[in-house]
């Protein structure tokens, strides 16, 4: 991989989810230069002015453009969030055939242009989207990431902390398996500070494991209630993608629960899913192994086949 002295980023695709992500990567002023490509190049240009006006406000100094997939050969990390979105009653699952056929075309064009960084896949069904973008531009698997279960985890710290009325960044616990119906909380690792969630639990009377139940119901179908209410969901996800670019370019081997290539870890091969990884500037440094205990261990694989089944309809 080419180590580039400018940091630039290509973000494929403007719709909600790629503007949200273009906004809060001005605000963290992460990138030097920042492309914007789309099919509509107008919405790409029209974005990239009007973020443009955004930085006499900053303290970032991004140079944003509309650009083409040959910008993608002097780049970094390139994200791509285009492809079709949920719409209400659709699960993550229903988009496989549609967004395979699209990004067969998009990635090839990314790779003929020369591009030699990381892949950051944010489109559903993520998992398996970030697999197909592996098999199709040939880089090594810890140079293509997905957002996998970073959002879900995020809810769920989010939901606890305020269950238990503390900083959410105090809530150590994950998210794992598919990024959608079939993943799971993995309660037995979720601490508050450093204690054990079990052990909150039998000290104080006033919270109970139904109540926890619900929050991870909440997790889990927090896209589903969000899109039923505006249609989509697109500032969660784009500062998911906004902390994954930090951990990247700022080499910050942090652990983040991202849809990482499984090859012998927790059992399972020739896979993308969500677990927790050490990421870094060069993309996923490791998967971390969490201890899980039977039920937890059980869910996994029924997660695990989940994505393997609905990936047999897809042509690679
Ligand atoms: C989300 O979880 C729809 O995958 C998207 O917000």
């Amino acid at each position: 991989m080419r180590h580039k002295d400018i940091n630039r980023v290509a973000l494929i695709g403007t719709g909600a989810v790629g503007a949200s992500y273009a906004f809060g990567m001005l605000n963290a002023g992460l990138a030097e230069e920042l492309v914007m490509i789309d099919l509509n190049k107008d919405k790409a240009e029209g974005d990239a002015m009007d973020l443009s006006h955004c930085l006499p406000f900053v303290s970032s100094r991004t140079k944003i453009w509309a650009g083409d997939y040959n910008d993608c050969k002097d780049t970094n990390l390139v994200v791509i969030t285009a492809g079709a979105a949920q719409k209400p009653g659709e699960t993550r699952l229903d988009l496989v055939s549609k967004n395979c056929m699209i990004f067969k075309g998009i990635i090839s064009a990314i790779m003929e242009a020369g591009f030699d960084g990381i892949f950051l896949i944010a489109t559903n069904p993520v998992d398996i989207l970030t697999y197909v973008t592996w098999k199709f531009s040939g880089l090594p698997k810890e140079r293509v990431i997905g957002s996998g279960t970073s959002l879900d985890t995020a809810r769920f710290r989010y939901l606890l902390g305020d269950y238990f009325n503390v900083d959410a960044r105090n809530i150590h616990g994950y998210i794992i398996g598919e990024h959608g119906d079939s993943e799971l909380p993995v309660w037995s690792q979720t601490t508050v500070g450093t204690q054990p969630i079990q052990r909150v639990l039998k000290k104080n009377q006033q919270y109970s494991m139904r109540e926890l139940d619900e929050i991870f119901l909440n997790t889990r179908d927090a896209a589903y209630h969000i899109i039923k209410r505006k249609g989509a969901t697109y500032y969660g996800i784009g500062m998911g993608l906004v902390r994954l670019t930090k951990a990247i370019l700022k080499n910050e081997n942090s652990i983040i629960t991202v849809s990482a290539y499984l090859d012998g870890q927790y059992g399972e091969n020739d896979l993308y899913i969500g677990v927790p990884a050490v990421i870094n500037r060069g993309g996923i440094r490791e998967i971390v192994e969490l201890d899980l205990n039977d039920l937890e261990t059980r869910q996994f694989k029924n997660s695990v086949e989940i994505l393997r089944k609905s990936m047999e309809s897809i042509q690679l």
